[in-house]
């Protein structure tokens, strides 16, 4: 087999993209710029935006119009069929008077054209009820929501200037990552969703994946959060100081998922899981309470969602786990599906409990953190 033809056979079994292939929406600036209206995005609208350039939201080509919009809010699929879980809309005050619109970021700075394709409005009150289970404005997706412009704008875009990355070092496109699995030689890899500091439970959920696939994507989000999670900087080097010390280094990439949080649990969850096949992943991880907020999912809620769709729908393979503690008469890492002991043997330390050990410059157990993590959040509180 020559090199050429060896190459081909181990790109074919990376998981191919959703719907095909990886769409590509960079392109060159265009000469008449100037003489377009601006719309102005919102911090996640130019996540959004971003991830529709690299092909991370493949197969959309740009934000949705309203026969996908009703669709997925509707059932959780495209207007052709594929499976889909969550709206990707561009929220506008009023229909632009041309054919074509630049789009900008908060500080005016041009980054996209979209070709207008449609101006639709739209019921916030049923997105939410669909999407986030709740018309609750106290849910921080829910107040988005609503709080966003009446009209949502349709059509395909093409991006000329990249926002920066938050994390260059971290960066990398759907292509870059399945580029990355190839030069490894890894077919089935486990991509792990976070946007928290990496605890026992989850280095115990990564790591009982990675047992049986070929490598570990652990790709936390790091487009925007609500202001009270740990800030990404903060834990990026949390995910630095716990691969370098207890992951090998030949079967884990750290990579920065640049999505917005939604915090729409168990949709957001097919929806994660489906950005994650674009970046090559054949497996997803998801645990309790999955890009949940306050008490508005049931703790399984997430996984169970997966079973409204047929298996071969997403391609991409879940990798459920229950509930992960300590468990001091295991000795180990468990969930409720591997100890047979009461909760008086688990350690639980709630977030606000953490918080506090954390102000106070004391470690949690090395049951719940690893010290080299507890330290980095230890002089982040400072
Ligand atoms: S999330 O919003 O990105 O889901 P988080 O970073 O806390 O939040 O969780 C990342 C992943 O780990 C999710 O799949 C979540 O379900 C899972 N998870 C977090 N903590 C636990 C735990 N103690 N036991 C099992 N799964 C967990």
């Amino acid at each position: 087999m020559t090199e050429e033809t060896l190459q081909q056979t181990v790109t074919k079994s990376l998981i191919e993209p959703h719907g095909g292939p990886l769409v590509d929406r960079t392109g060159e600036r265009p000469d008449d710029l100037e003489g377009l209206e601006t719309i102005m995005l919102t911090s996640r609208e130019v996540s959004d935006l971003d991830m529709l350039a690299s092909g991370a939201l493949s197969p959309l080509e740009g934000f949705m119009g309203r026969e996908d919009y009703e669709r997925v809010v509707e059932d959780m699929h495209l207007a052709n069929g594929l499976a889909w879980a969550l709206p990707v809309c561009l929220a506008v005050e009023a229909a632009p008077e041309g054919d074509r619109v630049a789009l900008a970021d908060g500080d005016g700075r041009a980054l996209a054209v979209l070709e207008v394709e449609e101006v639709f409005d739209y019921d916030k009150e049923r997105e939410a009820e669909n999407c986030f289970r709740t018309t609750d404005e106290a849910h921080p997706g829910v107040a988005r929501l609503y709080a966003q412009h009446p009209l949502y704008l349709a059509g395909k875009v093409t991006v000329f200037d990249r926002p920066e990355p938050p994390f260059p070092e971290l960066a990398r496109d759907p292509a870059d990552t399945r580029k990355a699995f190839e030069e490894r030689g890894w077919r089935r890899v486990v991509g792990f969703q976070t946007r928290n500091p990496i605890h026992r439970a989850h280095e115990y959920l990564t790591k009982g994946a990675l047992e049986t696939v070929d490598g570990l994507l652990i790709h936390p989000l790091v487009g925007e959060t609500k202001s009270d999670d740990v800030p990404a900087a903060t834990r990026v080097e949390c995910y630095r100081v716990l691969v370098e010390n207890y992951y090998p280094a030949d079967r884990v990439i750290v990579s920065a998922f640049p999505a917005a949080m939604r915090y729409a649990g168990p949709r957001e969850a097919i929806w994660h899981a489906i950005c994650r096949k674009n970046f090559g992943c054949s497996h997803f991880i998801v645990g309790r309470d999955h890009a949940g907020v306050g008490d508005y999912y049931g703790t399984y809620d997430a996984q169970l969602i997966f079973d409204e769709f047929e298996p071969h729908e997403l391609d991409i393979e879940p990798m459920f786990f229950e509930h992960a503690f300590w468990c001091n008469a295991c000795g180990s890492m468990a969930t409720p599906k591997t100890c047979p002991h009461s909760g008086d043997d688990h350690v639980f330390l709630s977030g606000t409990k953490v918080r506090e050990l954390l102000e106070a410059g004391e470690l949690p157990p090395t049951e719940f953190s690893r010290p080299e993590v507890a330290e980095v959040l230890i002089d982040a509180y400072r």
